[in-house]
């Protein structure tokens, strides 16, 4: 039995509301196409051409942030996907958003503004705190239903995520349905071989809670990002502090220090650190480092180094199945993606299951030419994406 209903079970006629996770990358202020448009498009299209009124509703950047912007540039972008005029309201949950919603015909299709600038979605809550938010309780009574998309997007206790479920039917989109599928097997299936996760990116916070949830399931972890800085900031070395202005280590050390120094105590033996980082030097050349040598951070490391790539890549091509939360370096920048794409390839050339998530991570395959699989269950020469 599926673990919820989908939008296959949503009866005919509806009027629906839509969490998608269009949060993208933002460039002079223009958000970027990438695959979240493109996955998302297909239930956006399914529940428009089944003839619902389909209302969608999702977030761009963080308030205070750079990328905290509009979603007006979301709206023709998700249009040119879905092959259908998507309209865009500037407003949440106020009187043009109401009305623009009752406008709307069968099979049409209403964007609206970005929910992290209505009072109520932020912070996290429980969902019944959310559920009592003004903004849920303006906008549900306009709907029949609640499908949830945001595959990568719902572990934040945001009133869009967990407030409109206890209010409406809800039900999985098609983007949540594969995603849940993918992800939830490392916890649900049975692999022969060794189990390995490859954990990277900037949101330690994140990954940290999701290493030890699995406590038993992964035989062992390939850290590097910001949480490989972390964890050897934990085992006694002078990095996993911000430099130069970054503001991506002392927040989340202190939030996690605790979490950090008792996984590493306890299941230390499981997890591998980088022995050696990748920065940049004064001519703009990739240099490395080993960590051994390191007396203080005075450079931000960009990528594990190039005998830690090496030290990974066999414990991938032996595994039965590996999952990559984050990426191993700042791989946008080719001249440190050595350890994103060292380990992406190596799951390449491997028959794995594999997943492949954690914010942006998945655009690596596109960008230095790796192909993924489309199916979670045919073990491929290429690569499974993930949304998270
Ligand atoms: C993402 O892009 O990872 C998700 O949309 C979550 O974004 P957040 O970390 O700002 O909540």
């Amino acid at each position: 039995m599926s673990a919820f209903d989908t939008i296959d079970d949503l009866p005919t006629d509806r009027r629906v509301l839509v969490r998608l996770d269009l949060n993208s990358p933002v460039e002079d202020c223009e958000p970027q196409d990438n695959r979240r448009f493109e996955r998302h498009a297909r239930t956006v299209r399914e529940l428009a051409e089944a003839g619902h009124r389909v209302v969608l509703t999702a977030h761009q950047g963080r308030p205070g942030r750079d990328d905290f912007t509009s979603l007006s540039g979301h709206a023709a972008i998700l249009a040119g996907h879905v092959g259908r005029e998507v309209n865009f309201v500037a407003d949440t949950y106020g009187d043009e958003a109401l009305a623009a919603i009752d406008a709307l015909g069968a099979g049409e299709i209403l964007l609206l503004e970005n929910t992290r600038m209505c009072d109520g979605e932020l912070p996290e809550e429980s969902p019944e705190e959310k559920a009592a938010t003004e903004f849920v309780e303006t906008l549900a009574p306009r709907f029949d239903a609640y499908v949830n998309d945001a595959y990568s997007a719902a572990h934040r206790k945001h009133a869009s995520l967990v407030g409109f479920p206890l209010a409406l039917p809800s039900y999985a989109g098609r983007v949540m349905e594969t995603e849940y599928e993918a992800n939830t097997a490392i916890a649900t299936r049975e692999f022969d071989g060794p189990v390995t996760m490859v954990v990277g990116g900037t949101k330690a916070t994140d990954v940290i809670g999701v290493m030890d949830a699995l406590d038993g399931t992964v035989d062992r972890f390939l850290l590097g990002g910001v949480a490989g800085e972390l964890f050897l900031r934990a085992a006694g070395h002078s990095v996993g502090h911000d430099v130069g202005g970054t503001e991506l280590f002392d927040e989340q050390w202190k939030a996690n220090r605790e979490l950090i120094e008792s996984v590493l105590d306890e299941r230390g033996d499981t997890i591998r650190l980088a022995s050696d980082l990748a920065y940049e030097d004064p001519d703009g050349d990739r240099a490395e480092v080993a960590v051994d040598d390191i007396d203080e951070k005075t450079a931000e490391y960009l990528d594990v180094g190039s005998e830690t790539v090496a030290g990974y890549e066999p414990f991938v091509r032996e595994s039965d199945a590996v999952f990559v939360k984050g990426a191993l370096g700042v791989f946008e920048d080719e001249r440190f993606a050595d350890g994103t794409v060292g380990v992406l390839e190596a799951i390449a050339e491997t028959d794995c299951f594999s997943v492949v998530g954690g914010g942006d991570t998945s655009r690596a395959i596109e960008m230095y030419g790796m192909s993924e699989t489309g199916s979670i269950t045919s073990p491929s020469p290429a690569v499974r994406t993930s949304g998270r």
